[in-house]
């Protein structure tokens, strides 16, 4: 298959897994963010089919929770929590929903080099335990050219961001990944 092909074909299967893609209204944002899940999948030893059927975390025993089910879940989250403070609070918060949306859907694009595969099991790579996903992801955000705010949510969504002062849209998508999270963790 053509290479074009190919990639539209990729596409595709990013969008039917990742419907709230098109929740982006920026045109060029959308592209961008489809770009680097479209990489990811590429050099990961994962499939597009895994994201559907691994569970969440390896470090969780037992957890019947898919990958793809708990980002998506995530992102949900992320912009019913941002349509409420701004349906609440007005004019008093600035939150920028296209920038929100990509953030969320990319936080854990750099899981997917954060695996291995040994003897069929699945485990994390060298590069996953040398470059936590933030880092692995801000490399692939940054390779597609996507804004210095999307790339700050990727940087500071988990436990690596406590540091820093997170903007509003990165704060509402690292609570939103968290409790997702939390509540299965043993
Ligand atoms: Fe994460």
């Amino acid at each position: 298959m053509a290479k074009s092909k190919r990639q539209k074909n990729m596409k595709d299967k990013v969008l039917k897994i990742w419907p709230e893609i098109n929740w982006i209204k920026n045109q060029k944002l959308k592209e961008k963010v489809l770009q680097c899940w479209v990489y990811a999948i590429e050099k990961s030893v994962l499939s597009i089919n895994d994201l559907e059927t691994i569970p969440f975390s390896l470090l969780l025993k037992d957890c019947k929770i898919s990958f793809i089910n708990h980002k998506r879940t995530a992102v949900q989250l992320s912009v019913d929590i941002a349509k409420r403070m701004k349906e609440n609070f007005g004019e008093e918060i600035n939150i920028n929903m296209d920038l929100l949306i990509a953030g969320a859907i990319l936080i854990d694009v750099g899981k997917l080099i954060e695996y291995d595969k040994v003897k069929g099991k699945l485990t994390t790579s060298k590069a996953g335990k040398l470059l936590r996903h933030p880092f692995s992801g801000v490399s692939i955000a940054d390779r597609f050219d996507l804004p210095p705010e999307v790339q700050h949510i990727i940087a500071y969504h988990a436990k690596e961001g406590e540091l820093a002062r997170r903007s509003v849209e990165a704060i509402i998508v690292h609570h939103a990944d968290f409790v997702s999270f939390e509540p299965f963790k043993a």
